[in-house]
């Protein structure tokens, strides 16, 4: 009997967090002539244990799409490099200001305000450098495109602005409503997650005259923009159910800073049975994958699942 073994998700995110991290301290450690404050505040930050999600889908879709783990690499630090200098810059006093990230005091609270800005912007540039340089370059560009797409002003950054927005004006023009929710998530989380996926279809192009599987491109991106809501429900159900010690961040400050969220408009119940809905559709997006489609399967229920 041919059976395929059940996926070891566990082993599998350990070595690709320890094959990441070790690529990012490289890289930082190859960066010459940088202010000796700026690389501490950076390293701080990117080294900090995260769970380094965003490298783990860029590798899952390269390997969906037949490509390798060194193939993936350049792409899984640049998307790890994006989302930190989000975190840092959202920790910020004038963002969210938060005091605990990842279990340890925020960038800014280590290293003042002025520095973790710059910071969060050295990385938010060696992700686009790291791209350029690392890639072939009949990849480089397709794939500083896709996120630029996810992380810029009409993904990420936009999103961040509807979240501050919506949170500035409580009973304003904007109406608290699950499409304007959904919206705000879809820019905010979603876009980048949908980056990751197609950079890992893309890095796994290594010959030029390969040709891109588009359906499979297509229905990867779709999947991580529902893999980004799913996570950012999750988020948000952790900020009123999880704890400090569990999540390594503040929880229960949502509520209080007037942040749309689900669960502040649809309750906790809801917000859960919205979250599997969501997953049970994205799972169909993945059944033409067969067992290559298993790796990002498992993640998506350690998503719905997790207490950090
Ligand atoms: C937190 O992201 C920020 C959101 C987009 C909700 P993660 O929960 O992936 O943070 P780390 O990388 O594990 O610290
Ligand atoms: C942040 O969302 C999304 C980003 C783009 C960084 P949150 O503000 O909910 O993230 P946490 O809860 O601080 O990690
Ligand atoms: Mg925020
Ligand atoms: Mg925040
Ligand atoms: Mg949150």
């Amino acid at each position: 009997m041919n059976r395929t073994p059940p996926f070891d998700l566990a082993s599998y995110l350990r070595a690709r967090q320890t094959l990441v991290d070790a690529h990012l301290e490289t890289i930082l450690a190859g960066e010459r002539d940088v202010p000796r404050s700026l690389i501490d505040a950076m390293r701080y930050s990117l080294l900090a244990p995260g769970k380094r999600l965003r490298p783990c889908l860029v590798f899952m879709a390269c390997a969906a799409a037949g490509g390798r783990d060194n193939d993936a690499l350049p792409a899984a630090c640049a998307v790890e490099m994006i989302h930190t200098y989000s975190l840092i810059h959202d920790d910020l006093p004038a963002m969210d200001d938060d005091d605990l990230r990842r279990g340890r005091p925020t960038c800014h609270k280590q290293f003042g305000e002025a520095l973790a800005i710059l910071a969060g912007d050295a990385l938010l540039t060696l992700a686009f450098q790291v791209l350029a340089q690392r890639l072939p370059p009949h990849n480089a560009g397709a794939c500083c495109l896709e996120l630029a797409n996810g992380a810029g002003a009409a993904g990420m950054v936009g999103g961040q602005v509807e979240d501050l927005a919506l949170e500035a004006r409580v009973s304003g023009e904007v109406a608290h409503t699950v499409e304007a929710l959904e919206r705000i998530h879809a820019h905010k989380t979603g876009a980048l997650f949908r980056a990751c996926l197609q950079l890992g279809v893309l890095s796994a192009q290594v010959e030029e005259s390969a040709k891109l599987d588009l359906d499979l491109c297509n229905r990867l991106g779709q999947f991580g923009q529902n893999f980004g809501l799913v996570f950012q429900i999750t988020d948000d159900l952790l900020d009123v159910e999880g704890s400090a010690a569990d999540t390594g961040k503040r929880t229960q400050k949502d509520a209080a800073r007037g942040k749309l969220t689900y669960p502040g408009l649809l309750g906790s119940a809801e917000s859960r049975r919205h979250a599997q809905q969501l997953a049970d559709k994205s799972l169909e997006l993945l059944a033409p994958l067969g067992v290559k489609g298993q790796p990002l399967m498992a993640l998506l229920h350690f998503v719905l699942d997790r207490k950090r």
